[in-house]
């Protein structure tokens, strides 16, 4: 009989399975990913013989020992600190200051755990590291560097070296194994990954990897290597702000809720701890079309300012613009407003923007968005020190928010003495007067019945 195999291939980007190998791929369109599918063989066990299975509650419960960096900031959003074993990567524009901050981490932790450090460089030149070392004032005598792309050079020193923290700078910049290749092709990054974790296992070392991202913000390289590593972490600000956020977006040992927030200054990456601070003009003065709100990022309640301008029209259509709020969410809540609570938009251009370039997409700011486009249409001040949380149906109806608890905490911490809120919410607490509203209609009716 004739041999009937067929062999398959297999895109390593997305897994897409096919019998006729093509330079590019049909399902995600990447070029040069298809492999020889290697067929697993499949040996079932005998019924009532498990012999490589354990039962989960009987297994030793062992919270993982965490390293911390010192860097607070760092060590909230990596869930208290590095683990031993574990590998993360935090990816990040050029220029962010990836390399800053794993330079202070590695400083850091070199001064406090007194045992050595290595960071590994493939980008930059001795000299260049020991500048920004310099800038950012790390002077430990146990942080060591590797400058060079030869990843098994480098992680020679780890079998001699006893080390407690390695960073790799970066994963795109390495190369490893004999048909070493460019380095940064989605081949060599997916081995590099692969020895880096390797040998953060085996020798038992928190490693965190630096990865460049594409245009599109995504880690270069191919999709497995966010799989394959335990934490990804995204560093990320904007261009004309000092100020840099990092996020966790998978953690095998954490929340993925926590926000850490620097400020990149002359000496390196400070960390902010009131972060509220950053979008509020703390003004007591009223302005006609401002409303404040408490927006959640992850878990950090944050003080936003949403800012409305109303001027009439001199075009057919009127402008509707916005910065911050999603452009076609502003639509909809001026089409409720002007249905609803019966405040004419259609003579007016109307703006919106949330102060300090911040970008609210929970719906808890649906509420404040509406008092502000209302007190901008009436040219009335909205009362200073409220805050205005709900989420607005097409009906008008004001909607409870998530974690109201810890936005009236934040709230009270600030300074507002009242809270407005959907009738739903079924939150007791005594730091803030809570105003209670049904409805749009009913939460703007002191500004709805007022001439503009
Ligand atoms: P860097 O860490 O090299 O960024 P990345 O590794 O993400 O590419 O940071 C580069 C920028 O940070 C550079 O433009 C200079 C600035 N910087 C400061 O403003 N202050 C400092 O103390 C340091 C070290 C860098
Ligand atoms: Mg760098």
């Amino acid at each position: 009989m004739a041999n009937t195999k067929i062999t398959r291939y297999i895109c390593s980007e997305c897994g897409y399975t096919t019998t006729t190998k093509t330079g590019k791929c049909p399902s995600c369109g990447s070029w040069g990913t298809f492999e020889i599918l290697q067929e697993a063989k499949s040996e079932l066990p005998s019924q009532n013989q498990l012999p490589n299975v354990k039962i989960i509650s009987a297994l030793e419960v062992k919270p993982p020992q965490r390293i911390a960096t010192g860097i607070d900031e760092f060590d909230r959003v990596l869930g208290g600190g590095l683990v031993p074993g574990g590998v993360v990567l935090i990816g990040g524009q050029p220029g962010i200051g990836k390399s800053t901050l794993l330079l202070q981490a590695a400083g850091s932790v070199a001064e406090k755990s007194g045992s050595p450090v290595l960071y590994i460089s493939g980008e930059e030149s001795d000299a260049q590291i020991a500048l920004r070392a310099s800038r950012i004032n790390t002077a430990s005598e146990k942080l060591y560097l590797y400058s060079g792309t030869n990843l098994e050079d480098a992680l020679r020193n780890v079998e001699g070296g006893k080390f407690s923290f390695i960073v790799l700078d970066s994963v795109q910049a390495m190369t490893t194994g004999n048909d070493a290749g460019w380095p940064g092709t989605m081949t060599q990054v997916r081995a590099v990954a692969q020895r880096v974790i390797d040998c953060a296992r085996e020798h038992n070392i928190p490693i965190v990897m630096i990865g460049h991202i594409t245009k599109d913000g995504k880690i270069a390289g191919p999709m497995i290597l966010e799989h394959m590593v335990d934490t990804v972490l995204n560093f990320s600000g904007e261009g004309y702000s000092s100020y840099r956020m990092l996020r966790a977006v998978k953690n095998r040992y954490g929340s993925t809720d926590e926000l850490g927030v620097f400020e990149m200054g002359e000496e390196g990456l400070m960390p902010v701890s009131d972060k509220s601070g950053l979008y509020w003009n703390r003004d007591d003065s009223a302005v006609a079309g401002v409303a404040m709100t408490i927006a959640l990022e992850g878990n950090t309640p944050l003080a936003a300012e949403i800012q409305t301008l109303a001027v009439r029209t001199i075009f057919q259509y009127p402008r509707r613009t916005s910065r911050g709020i999603e452009l076609n969410r502003f639509q909809l809540l001026t089409a409720v407003i002007d249905r609803r609570c019966s405040i004419s938009t259609s003579n007016h251009d109307l703006y919106i923007n949330v102060a300090g370039g911040l970008s609210l997409q929970d719906p808890s700011a649906d509420l404040p968005s509406c008092a502000a486009i209302a007190s901008a249409l009436k040219n009335v001040p909205l009362e200073a020190g409220t805050c205005w949380l709900g989420e607005v149906g097409l009906a008008g109806e004001v909607r409870p928010v998530t974690r109201i608890d810890l936005r009236l905490k934040e709230a009270a911490r600030l300074g507002f003495h009242t809270a407005v809120v959907s009738s739903r919410e079924n939150v007791k607490f005594n730091g803030i007067k809570i105003v209670r509203v049904k409805n749009i209609n009913g939460a703007l009716s002191g500004l709805s019945s007022m001439k503009p």
